[in-house]
């Protein structure tokens, strides 16, 4: 009978295992647990950006007119529809995370200008701190620091227990980076509603890898990067996204000229085109896009909730593999065991976690890591097999013995 760590029988009944294929082969031996700091590439995605580099030797400038100018909402509409359930017109993938984050973070402060509060988990990404700490000394804001269990992370009665009349902004990411853990966004979005607060969602681990129902689940602002789970390339154009009722309602405050009413009129003074275009700013970089465009596309393809039971059962699996080898030699695990409460990886820790990771890269196993003492194995459902999981474990067993 096969064991429960046998990864073969699970291989074999993967039903996204024929995705492997659609993505360049890593170099043979290598054992890749970092999709979720930077995806594979697609092949479509390699054949995307010979593509639009043969328009841009044999179109020129012309490629604007013949489909750039739009490309950034032409993608975020496969995105919206594809991956993050949301409606057309919802979504531009374009500029970092960072610089979408700080854009709708200044226009909710705007449109919440008497509250004075901004709330951000402690142990949120260094971004998002970074940014709230900026906004907050140029407004005089107050920040309330929310502090979550490092392996748990927020309950919703930990966050929903903060708003009060003078919360104007939660900025969160609906699964942690380090740990891992799933934040309910619905629960959290109703709640900050019902307080008169908004809520701007990082989804930078959650696009691609959960579902994140924008539109079932009520949400009005969020962000994310496409270079993770959705495998758009090394710095590939993150996504916004604004509930169209905002939209207009909202005020950028970056004024760009790709936010201009008849842009190539080069008018004395800036009219906002209406809708999600409204919230771009500049040139886009159209190779990047045409990247991400592929990797989007592919994800869209595999369905969502294909994704997330793969990743459910990849987590699961490591977790079994982590109590039978690792614990026993002093791992313990640093994400939630209930799957429903986890994304798709999983932190390891143990006090030598830097060490051990160097020496994982050293053996061509390449997971990444998080200090003070985690390994973080990412399983990004549509690059990784179960047989990577063990092969990737079974050497960090070796490792600790
Ligand atoms: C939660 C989260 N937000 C933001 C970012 C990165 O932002 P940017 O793409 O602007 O570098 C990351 C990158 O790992 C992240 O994990």
């Amino acid at each position: 009978m096969a064991s429960q760590l046998d990864p073969e029988p699970l291989d074999a009944a993967d039903p996204l295992a024929a995705f492997h294929d659609r993505f360049v082969p890593t170099e043979p031996g290598v054992v890749y647990l970092d999709g979720n700091s930077l995806g594979r590439p697609t092949k479509a995605s390699l054949g995307q950006v010979n593509e639009v580099s043969a328009t841009w030797s044999t179109r020129l400038i012309r490629g604007w007119e013949d489909g750039w100018l739009e490309l950034p909402l032409v993608v975020g509409d496969v995105l919206a529809k594809g991956v993050l359930g949301a409606q057309p017109g919802e979504v531009a993938v374009t500029d970092s995370t960072t610089v979408n984050l700080y854009r709708l973070a200044v226009a909710a402060f705007d449109a919440r200008p008497v509250r004075r509060t901004v709330i951000v988990e402690r142990s949120e990404f260094p971004t998002d701190r970074y940014i709230v700490e900026g906004i907050a000394r140029e407004r005089d804001l107050e920040i309330r620091w929310l502090d979550g269990d490092s392996v748990e992370g927020l309950s919703t009665d930990d966050i929903t227990a903060t708003f009060d009349d003078d919360t104007a902004l939660l900025i969160l990411s609906a699964v942690n980076y380090r740990s891992a853990a799933i934040v309910d966004i619905k629960a959290v979005t109703n709640a900050a509603r019902a307080a008169g607060a908004l809520v701007l969602w990082d989804l930078s681990h959650a696009g691609g890898s959960i579902p994140v129902e924008m539109t079932a689940n009520g949400v009005d602002l969020a962000v994310g990067c496409t270079y993770k789970y959705l495998n758009g390339g090394p710095g590939a154009p993150a996504f916004l996204y604004v509930r169209r009722e905002f939209q207009d309602e909202l005020r950028p405050p970056i004024q760009g000229w790709f936010a201009q009413a008849r842009q190539f009129e080069m008018g004395p003074t800036f009219e906002r085109r209406a809708g999600i275009g409204g919230w771009l700013v500049g040139t886009p970089g159209i190779i990047g896009l045409a990247a991400a465009q592929a990797g989007i596309e592919l994800t869209a393809e595999a369905g969502i909730d294909a994704i997330r039971a793969k990743g459910i059962a990849l987590t699961e699996y490591a977790i079994v593999l982590l109590d039978a080898w690792l614990a026993p030699l002093g791992c313990s695990l640093g994400s939630p065991r209930d799957s429903t409460r986890r994304g798709a990886h999983i932190s390891i820790r143990h006090p030598d976690a830097r060490r051990l990771t160097r020496a994982l890269i050293d053996r061509n196993v390449l997971p990444d890591f998080r200090a003070p003492d985690s390994i973080r194995v990412g399983l990004s459902p549509l690059t990784t097999a179960f047989a990577d999981v063990h092969r990737g474990l079974s050497t960090l067993r070796q490792l600790l013995e």
